[in-house]
């Protein structure tokens, strides 16, 4: 097996899924692209490929079986597109996008052409994930309650605390747990909310984000649920807590515990996801099988749709419907 992979964007996210593919026998880098040339070169020279600064030019003059697109959310400016158009699978990392319409269009012609593509909601690829599902499938829940509690990354600098560049803490970061919340339980219904501001906006220069907000969430199936999420803590903290009849089941990262009140059970992780993550992903191009893809773009859109639609709740004061 070959598969020659190319990355847009070889910051920080990227530069960890490379580790993780060079790892995985049969990939190869063809080529490094990034707007900061240092960083492209950097890449290339530790893991190979050809250095370029324009995406189009690398996806015109490399032959690549996948891409790689790890850029900030605010820089999604046609990549998806032009991967789609030149029939190239691609794994892209989450949010997928800020703009709303524009990630569904994308996603439209990604179902038009059946391309393999895999969003970066990596918590999926835990196993103890899996392990959760499967005790989900003989339990009825009611509730399901998330949390994501962290600082502002980067002290305040650079991308994330500015609200055009990275949507705020729901969109770029609590949507992990937004994804998580989803993929165990199913589809939101109806959401409402508030947020919290004012703190952080006189520590950080420029920071124009909610610095916490909470969700009440009604779903599809009636499970009710809600998620509170906040940049004033310290390090980084979440939760999802699932309760149903005689049972309560709480997911941290790499841990399941099952508590059944006469009787709890430990489940700890054994994988490194992100690993997992791109070993299926690799995979799934090989053998061209969707199926392998825990989180694919069309996915990946219904989440970004949650946190995006949240924001009209803030601002409005209205309870959104999201279908
Ligand atoms: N799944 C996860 O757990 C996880 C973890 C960290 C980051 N991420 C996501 O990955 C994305 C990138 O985050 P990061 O931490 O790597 O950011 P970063 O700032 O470290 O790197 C982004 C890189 O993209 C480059 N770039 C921007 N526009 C470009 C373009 N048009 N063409 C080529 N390169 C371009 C920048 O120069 C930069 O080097 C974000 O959406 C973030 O949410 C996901």
């Amino acid at each position: 097996m070959e598969i020659k992979v190319g990355f847009i964007g070889c910051g920080g996210i990227a530069n960890a899924h490379m580790m993780r593919l060079s790892q995985i026998e049969g990939v190869v880098f063809a080529g490094m692209c990034d707007i900061v040339e240092e960083k492209a070169r950097e890449a290339a020279e530790k893991y190979g490929g050809n250095v370029y600064t324009d995406y189009r030019e690398m996806l015109e003059k490399e032959k690549i079986d996948c891409c790689f697109i790890c850029v900030p959310p605010f820089c999604h400016e046609g990549q998806e597109l032009l991967c789609i158009e030149k029939n190239i699978p691609f794994f892209v990392e989450k949010p997928v996008h800020l703009d709303l319409q524009k990630a569904e269009e994308i996603a439209e012609k990604v179902k038009e052409k059946n391309l393999i593509t895999s969003v970066g909601y990596v918590l999926r690829y835990f196993d103890v994930v899996d392990k959760l599902k499967e005790i989900l499938k003989n339990e009825q829940p009611a509730i399901i309650r998330g949390r994501y509690y962290g600082q502002v990354p980067g002290e305040g600098k650079g991308w994330y605390s500015k609200k055009g560049k990275s949507g705020g803490q729901l969109v770029e970061q609590a949507t992990h747990i937004v994804d998580m919340m989803r993929y165990l339980v199913g589809e939101i219904e109806e959401i409402y909310g508030y947020k919290f501001e004012g703190i952080n906006r006189e520590i950080y220069e420029g920071y124009n984000v909610e610095d916490a907000s909470t969700l009440v969430m009604k779903f599809e199936n009636g499970i009710i649920g809600n998620l509170t999420c906040t940049w004033l803590w310290k390090g980084y903290e979440s939760e999802v807590e699932i309760v149903g009849k005689k049972i309560m089941i709480n997911y941290r990262i790499n841990q399941v515990v099952v508590d059944r009140i006469c009787r709890k059970e430990t489940y700890i992780s054994e994988v490194d996801p992100m690993l997992e993550e791109d070993r299926s992903f690799i995979k799934a191009v090989y053998e061209n099988n969707p199926k392998l893809i825990k989180s694919d773009y069309c996915d990946g859109v219904k989440t970004l749709r949650v946190t995006l639609k949240a924001h009209e709740c803030f601002e409005k004061g209205v309870v959104v419907k999201l279908k």
